[in-house]
């Protein structure tokens, strides 16, 4: 039986619309609730829109995350039910992993295990995809484990690549899907299973 309240972590590296849109899309749903959001850039974006939603928000760095358990405290001490990754580029190191199995969930601007892995994020990804000439791109939602990309599969969803697509018109495609897809995923995931 699942606790009826979550307490959700968010771990993202720059802009933070998925973030964001989640929160938005969990606003009036009391079972929910937005507890932290953690990032490892001091200028990302994702720090004003903490601070516009009123979350409380973390700064550290790639090595007190890999070296130290300051972040594995934190997450502890709040109580954390459920980590978010929304744009995080680091790699989630195993002391946190094991302490939230089946707990951690990311999401990929590309259908997995295409286009995954180390430096694949961002516009990488959709020059990537571009060059290939792939005919359809997509989001997958992932549980995650130590590995980059390679957690089981939850949820993909495609969409067409026109062979005059930009980076950029692909890139719009994707993010489209992940607002509408991302919110709803972890909603089935934390209160409809
Ligand atoms: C998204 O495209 C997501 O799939 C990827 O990083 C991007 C984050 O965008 N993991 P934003 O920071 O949520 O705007």
């Amino acid at each position: 039986m699942k606790k009826h309240t979550q307490n959700i972590a968010f771990f993202a590296s720059g802009n933070g619309s998925n973030a964001q849109n989640i929160v938005e899309y969990f606003k009036d749903r009391p079972e929910f609730t937005p507890s932290l959001i953690l990032t490892n850039k001091a200028d990302a974006y994702v720090i004003q829109r903490a601070e516009s939603l009123a979350i409380p928000c973390i700064t550290f760095s790639a090595s007190e995350l890999r070296n130290t358990n300051r972040i594995l405290e934190i997450l502890e001490s709040h109580a954390i039910d459920f980590i978010v990754l929304a744009g995080f580029l680091l790699r989630v190191p195993s002391n946190i992993i094991q302490a939230f199995p089946n707990k951690i969930i990311n999401i990929h601007p590309a259908l997995l295990p295409k286009f995954g892995g180390k430096g694949m994020y961002g516009d990488h990804v959709h020059k990537a995809v571009k060059e290939a000439q792939e005919k359809e791109t997509g989001i997958t939602i992932h549980y995650v484990n130590e590995h980059y990309d390679e957690g089981q599969i939850i949820f993909q969803e495609k969409v067409p690549v026109l062979p005059t697509d930009s980076p950029d018109d692909i890139a719009e495609k994707v993010h489209a899907l992940e607002y509408e897809h991302f919110p709803k995923v972890i909603d089935r995931l934390l209160f409809l299973v």
